[in-house]
This record gives structure tokens, C-alpha cells and sequence, in this order.
């Protein structure tokens, strides 16, 4: 197969065969293994989609600089876009970023601000206020993936169609991290739309304001914890909650033990928020029988973490081993 461009190897991810703490009744657990994109993570559907388009619609032009706040993955994506496209991109990112994501992220040719973990959504030094603000102020392209509906309908358009082919249709439950929530509206709307009583879970952290939201409670103070790339300290306009059935958060310590021992049980590499989503989906699975299909969300790879949950001292200093 020859291809004219990295941006055409975006999507069409592989569904494996999960079988740590699943249940060996026949039933079907398979995850989507996010981190066979170009820049090894789910972002890179997000940030094409929303690139092409503007380019498109005549929004962005050759030279111009996009920018956006994360937590690493849609830096690579939107700086590997960006050097696709001809344009220039800036990054913010909090502190507590992987230095394999920073890394990876210049090796693109991004321009990056590390900002404080511990400032808030509303703060001007955190990482999303200063995105929007250098935005607004320099009159960047802001792709603002916690609010852009477009960050919706590059799952609607992409991860859904092809989860639903490749499960012919069969898929029952279907378990997805929320960070923006763009990967678990955009999905679950299309599979909603096939068949109405498929079931959404959502996977949230410890720490986390979106279960609470989710579920119609006051929201708590947030607590930092350290899994990257889901929860969230504030309300985003990517997450539509209608979509969603059950609701979980997972531990850090679980979510880094469980992705390890998938490693080392089945060599599905997995980031954090991998294993977060293979603990819910063992909850869910022990109700679930021979006719059940679920499919998980492995939204990007363990080589991201090497010097964090894959590391022994790093566990063990954070009390997690
Ligand atoms: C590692 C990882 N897992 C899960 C997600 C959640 O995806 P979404 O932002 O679409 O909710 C992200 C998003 O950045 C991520 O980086």
C-alpha cells in the first residue's frame, strides 16, 4: 500500500482481544488501540479533522499559527498537522506532562509554554486561559479542543463508523475515557444513532469534576492526581452527557497497576488512562454474558510513560508500588 501523506494513516486502528480480569464466558472484550496513529494517540482524528477543515473553509491559510492547551497528545498531533500543512503551532501544557510527550511534541517544531499543574481553568497562567488568551490577543487559529464541537464530529465522523463496522454491528457496551469528552460524544452519538441500547460508560479519575457532573451532583473542589489525558477540574462544551449511561472514576494507583500487568499478561502497551478504562471495563464485565460485545477505548501507548507508571522508582515515590 503507498500513501501521499502521513495525514491519510489517521483512524482505521486495530480492535484487539482484552483478557485481563474479563471473564472467560465467551464474551467479547476488545480494545481500540488509539496509539497505531501517526503520533501514537487518538488526537491525531481530533486534530486533523479540525486542521483540514479550517484549511478548507479558507479559516486557516499556509504560515498561519494554530494553537492549543493539553495534556501532550494533541500537542504532538496539532504540531505534526501543523508541519503537514505548512503552518506554525504553539503548545501549553501543564507541568505535570510526561517529558517523552514534551519531547515529542518539539521534536515536531512546536513551539511549547510549560504552565503551573496547579493552576486552575480560569486561571491566566494556567494552560487553557493561556491559550485563549495568546489567541485572542496574537489572533492565532485556537482549535480549543475542550470546547470545539469539531473535536465532536471528528469522532462522529471517524471512531464511531469504525467500530461499528468492525464489530458488524454487534457492539453492546462501549467503555471511553473523558478528558474533553470529544472521543465519548462523538463516538457514542454515532453508535447511539445505530442502535439505541448500547451501553455508554464513561470513564472519569479520582480527582475529577465530570463523574459529578455526569451523574446531576454538585460538583466537588478538584484534587490533582496523575493519570494524563482524562478528568477535568472544570465543565467543557465537548462532553455531552446525554449520551452517557454508567458513569466510573478509577484511582491513579489502579489505573497505572492494571496497565502495567496488561503489558506484561498481553503486550497491549498501554498510557494511564488505558488501564483506567481495562479496570471499568472488568466492573462491567462480570454482569455481562456470552452474547455481550464491548469495546474499550486505548486511547494512546505506554512508550509515553516510560519515566512514569512504567518506571519502578517513579511508582514507588508516588506510593503507588
Ligand atoms: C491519553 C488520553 N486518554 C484519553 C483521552 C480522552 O480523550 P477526549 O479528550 O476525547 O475525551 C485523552 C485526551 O487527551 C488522552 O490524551
Amino acid at each position: 500500500m503507498l500513501y501521499e501523506s502521513i495525514a491519510d494513516l489517521v483512524g482505521n486502528t486495530p480492535l484487539v482481544r482484552l483478557r485481563t480480569g474479563i471473564p472467560e464466558n465467551g464474551l467479547r472484550a476488545y480494545v481500540k488501540l488509539e496509539y497505531n496513529n501517526p503520533t501514537g494517540s487518538v488526537k491525531d482524528r481530533m486534530a486533523y479533522f479540525v486542521i483540514k477543515n479550517a484549511l478548507d473553509k479558507g479559516e486557516l491559510k499556509k504560515g498561519d499559527t494554530v494553537i492549543d492547551n493539553t495534556s501532550g497528545n494533541t500537542g504532538s498531533a496539532v504540531a505534526m498537522f501543523a508541519s503537514v500543512f505548512g503552518l506554525k503551532s504553539i503548545i501549553t501544557t501543564p507541568k505535570k506532562t510526561s517529558q517523552e510527550k514534551i519531547d515529542l511534541i518539539r521534536s515536531y517544531g512546536a513551539e511549547i509554554i510549560i504552565t503551573p499543574t496547579e493552576a486552575s481553568h480560569d486561571d491566566p497562567e494556567g494552560c487553557y486561559m493561556m491559550a485563549r488568551n495568546l489567541a485572542k490577543e496574537n489572533n492565532y487559529f485556537d482549535i480549543n479542543q475542550y470546547d470545539s464541537q469539531a473535536n465532536v464530529e471528528a469522532h462522529y465522523n471517524s471512531t464511531g463508523p469504525e467500530i461499528w463496522e468492525q464489530t458488524e454491528g454487534k457492539i453492546s457496551h462501549f467503555v471511553c475515557g473523558i478528558g474533553t469528552g470529544g472521543t465519548m460524544s462523538g463516538t457514542s452519538r454515532f453508535l447511539k444513532e445505530q442502535n439505541k441500547d448500547i451501553v455508554i460508560v464513561a470513564v472519569d479519575t479520582e480527582g475529577s469534576v465530570l463523574s459529578d457532573y455526569i451523574k446531576g451532583n454538585e460538583l466537588p473542589e478538584p484534587q490533582l492526581y496523575k493519570i494524563e489525558g482524562i478528568g477535568s477540574d472544570a465543565l467543557v462544551k465537548a462532553l455531552h452527557k446525554e449520551h452517557i449511561d454508567f458513569v466510573y472514576r478509577v484511582s491513579d494507583k489502579d489505573a497505572f497497576i492494571r496497565a502495567r500487568e496488561i503489558t506484561r499478561a498481553e503486550g497491549i502497551f498501554g498510557g494511564g488512562s488505558s488501564g483506567a478504562v481495562a479496570c471499568i471495563m472488568e466492573k462491567v464485565a462480570q454482569d455481562l454474558t456470552a452474547d455481550s460485545f464491548m469495546v474499550g477505548m486505548f486511547s494512546d501507548g505506554g512508550i509515553r510513560y516510560l519515566s512514569k507508571c512504567y518506571n519502578d522508582n517513579w511508582m514507588k515515590e508516588n506510593g503507588f508500588l
